[in-house]
């Protein structure tokens, strides 16, 4: 038997592309490929891409500009392009640098080893369709090996809310569900591997209508199928949308034990006039309102956002009502971009706010928000909190894993296994992390 070829696989983005790239190393693994993590001895190289913000495809290019000097070294050298720059520029790829193999866009990954096959034989292979089948069943090769307690599993693709910056319904099309059972068949095989906690991966995965033999599955309903899998002890979920955050899933966090209290909800801008021109299809006002009920049901629930400063026609008084929204939510921890143009979105033709205005607008947004982790990461010093072991620390006898409220936390003299769900006394707070110790 030939030595098995070695796959190197570089990953932007968001967690959706993660859990594809493990579904691709899977898919290749069945043409004989075992991953590395170094490209200088790959005999593949994916880069699975990001389109989301800031001049993505130029970073691609000159990342395969780097690459091409490995495979003037090593002429068997096969580079491949996956993700949404793939879907976004396809052929272009090629064209301005002949050296790359494989185009892939995200819908059609299960189609990777009739790929693979086509340019070991010196050909070109370039797929960037929206086909009908299932991609994640198709991929479904599944190595058996032990892995570690934490595990993303997407659930729901693509995206129908067409935000004006957006480029998610374009590269990853219109909005899929995947069916109940298949979920849950992979989450017990997850679970079987040592995973011990799911996060459900969607663009817009509050919008999840799953088929199931009891006709569609709300997100909510989906949660307590899982919550009765023995063995799982965590169930997360994110990206959501603010319309889509209906009763049975709010109350499902003040319910359902297995379902942590960390919520991922973007509201992008605290203006209504800028909500609107964003396309977004809600307020200020019925997002705080949503806020309110989940605080309801779930008194100590952490909160998460993403914001874009500078989007067009944004002036002053429409970034202090981002501001003042921050002030009046609280954050536990949050994603803030300038806004970039993102070519074939509507607001791609809009003038844009001056460039230093933006920046400004930027920074004192993230002094507002660091000032609210900082604050939320100390009001947890003294409090007992669930920590979910994923590693060992780097100081002896030191472990690392997350906390319910998915902060990082350090767990000194900690005689536990990794896989193992502490009860840990936070002691102190730092930068990025808390520090606790076991309660016994
Ligand atoms: N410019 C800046 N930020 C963007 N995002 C999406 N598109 C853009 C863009 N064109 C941000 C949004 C989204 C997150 C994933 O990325 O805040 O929620
Ligand atoms: Fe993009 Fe999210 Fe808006 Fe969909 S809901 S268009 S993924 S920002």
């Amino acid at each position: 038997m030939s030595a098995p070829k070695k796959l190197f696989i570089k990953t932007y983005g968001c967690q959706m592309n993660v859990y594809d790239s493990e579904r691709m190393a899977e898919a290749l693994g069945g043409q004989g490929y075992v991953e590395t993590k170094t490209a200088d001895d790959a005999d593949m190289i994916l880069m699975n891409t990001c389109h989301i913000r800031e001049k993505a495809a130029e970073k691609v290019y000159s990342e395969l500009g780097r690459m091409k000097q490995l495979k003037v070294k090593k002429p068997d050298l096969k580079i491949g392009v996956a993700g949404c720059v793939a879907q976004a520029e396809g052929a272009e790829i090629m064209r301005r640098q002949p050296m790359v193999d494989l185009v892939v866009g995200p819908q059609s990954y299960h189609r990777l080893p009739e790929m693979e096959a086509k340019i070991r034989e010196g050909k070109k292979a370039i797929d960037t369709d929206f086909p009908e089948e299932d991609k994640f069943e198709k991929l479904k090769s599944r190595p058996k090996a032990k892995r570690g307690p934490t595990a993303f599993l997407t659930v729901q693709e693509g995206c129908d809310k067409f935000c004006a910056f957006c480029v998610v319904p374009y590269t990853r099309g219109a909005e899929v569900s995947r069916p109940v059972d298949r979920i849950l068949s992979e989450t017990r095989e997850l679970v079987e591997r040592g995973v011990r906690e799911v996060t459900l991966l969607g663009q817009n995965v509050n919008a999840y209508h799953g088929a199931s033999a009891n006709g569609d599955l709300t997100l909510a309903q989906l949660i307590w199928e899982l919550d009765k899998i023995d063995g799982l002890e965590r169930i997360r979920f994110t990206t959501s949308h603010p319309n889509d955050m209906m009763d049975d899933l709010i109350e499902a966090h003040g319910t359902c034990a297995k379902l942590m209290p960390y919520l991922h909800l973007p509201v992008q801008s605290g203006s209504d006039k800028i909500l609107k021109r964003m396309n977004r299809s809600h307020t200020a006002e019925s997002y705080l309102r949503v806020i309110e009920r989940i605080r309801a049901a779930r008194p100590d629930i952490l909160l998460s956002g993403d914001f874009i400063v500078g989007f067009p026609e944004e002036t002053e008084a429409d970034f202090q009502a981002t501001l003042d929204l921050v002030e009046e939510v609280k954050y536990g921890t949050a994603y803030s971009f300038k806004y970039s143009t993102r070519p074939g979105t509507p607001a791609a033709e809009r003038p844009l706010v001056d460039e230093a205005e933006a920046s400004d607008r930027l920074q004192r947004l993230q002094a507002l928000l660091t000032r609210q982790q900082r604050e939320i990461q100390e009001s947890m010093v003294g409090r007992e909190v669930g920590v979910l072991l994923e590693k060992p620390g780097r100081l002896p006898g030191q472990m690392v894993g997350k906390s319910d409220y998915l902060h990082s936390v350090h767990v000194g003299d900690c005689d536990r296994a990794v896989g193992d769900l502490a009860r840990v006394r936070i002691v102190s707070s730092s930068t990025n992390s808390l520090a606790g110790e076991l309660i016994r």
